[in-house]
């Protein structure tokens, strides 16, 4: 097994620098996702560790062998993209064959590695078909097991489950974490989808044009973003601008108090703050409601609102508030609690403890 290490890496096209002097180690065994929006750089970074690409400077190493300069084909590499990419021509054993037959591995040998790898995939089945007579669900799980079957040193993925429509991307989603977990082959998966990232993940690296905005466990992230950038990008947030009167440095973690509009909010400070705009994050499930004029709890601040609209979704019901200032936020509590029609005098309430307040 395999750590890797990004050092220093430049990456361009042309005139055009899409990475610049990143660095980044993936732990032995790691399940370690790239996650951004379109255009950021995912893709270029995989096909760099692939050795697609070649970086401008810098450089990639799989535990202390330097790779920056070995062919795609000496890596060592499983890889699995967004079209299944599997040979229309060749049945499903043969194309799970194919990189052991480029290696030149005895014949008895691939027969036996094939059976086991299509098994591991429950494919065992359909090894005689070709890939035009599978679903897409199917195809990818071969696609797997071909990526599996040379006993990579680490598995590259592009957004393998983005063709899949929602079930069987839950599916193939479970045979990837199940068989990476299992084989404990170090692995890079690139999605723009922050909720395949939050659960599938060992950590994040998201992404922000080409720099790496915050890397961290799924709940770290999910719980302490850096930016106002990163609590949107990874689950809902409401992000309102603030004002602040005191420029506050240190360690982030101590208790501000902020003006949203007319009222004192507090919150906790996560970055550097200077006087004048910052931001103050709440996610819509740390918020509550009240009907205007109950009393507040201890470690609360109360803001005065009124519902724009409410949505029962089953378990959990939403509500959308204008706020005195005109910013609207969301909130999201357990549809067994209160519920308030649009037009409805409420109270939010924001725990301070869950009140982020950062610079950007
Ligand atoms: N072959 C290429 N030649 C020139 N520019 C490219 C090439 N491939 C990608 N780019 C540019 O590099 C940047 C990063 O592209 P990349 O494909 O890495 O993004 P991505 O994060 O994978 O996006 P997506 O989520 O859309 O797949 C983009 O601005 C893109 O236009
Ligand atoms: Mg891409």
């Amino acid at each position: 097994m395999t750590s890797i290490h990004v050092d220093d890496l430049t990456i361009t096209y042309g005139d055009n620098t899409v990475i610049s002097g990143m660095n980044l180690t993936v732990e032995d065994g790691e399940f370690f996702t790239l996650l951004g929006p379109s255009g950021c750089g995912k893709t270029t970074l995989l096909r760099t560790i692939a050795g697609f690409i070649t970086p401008a400077s810098g450089r990639i190493a799989f535990g202390d062998r330097d790779v920056t300069n070995v062919p795609t084909y000496r890596r060592n590499i499983g890889m699995m993209f967004q079209d299944y990419a599997l040979f229309p021509d060749k049945t499903v054993a043969a194309n799970v064959a194919y990189g052991l037959k480029a290696r030149k591995t005895p014949r008895a040998e691939i027969a036996v590695r094939v059976s086991e790898a299509l098994e591991r995939v429950g494919m065992e089945a359909f090894a005689d078909r070709h890939p035009g007579a599978l679903s897409g669900g199917q195809r990818q799980r071969v696609a797997l097991a071909r990526a599996l079957v040379i006993r990579p040193s680490v598995l590259l993925m592009d957004e393998p489950l983005s063709a899949l429509d929602t079930k069987l991307r839950l599916q193939v989603r479970e045979s990837i974490m199940d068989l990476q977990r299992e084989l404990g082959i170090t692995t890079v998966f690139v999605t723009h989808d922050q909720e395949e990232a939050l659960a599938m993940s060992d950590r994040i690296a998201l992404f922000r044009s080409g720099d790496i905005e915050q890397l961290g466990s799924p709940s770290e992230i999910y719980r302490v973003p850096v930016s106002s950038y990163a609590a949107d990008f990874i689950g809902a947030a409401n992000v309102l601008p603030v004002t602040v009167s005191q420029a506050s440095a240190g360690d982030p973690g101590e208790a501000v108090t902020v003006s949203l509009g007319e009222v004192a909010l507090r919150g906790v400070r996560r970055t550097e703050l200077a006087a004048g705009e910052a931001y103050a994050i709440a996610r819509p499930e740390h918020l509550r409601l009240l009907a205007a004029g109950e009393p507040v709890g201890e470690g609360m601040t109360a803001v005065a609102g009124e519902v724009v609209r409410q949505q029962y979704l089953g378990q959990r019901q939403q509500h959308r508030v204008r706020l005195a200032n005109g910013a609207e936020i969301e909130t999201s509590e357990a549809a067994s609690g209160r519920g308030f029609a649009a037009g409805e005098r409420v109270a939010v309430l924001f725990p301070e403890r869950e009140t982020l307040v950062m610079a950007s």
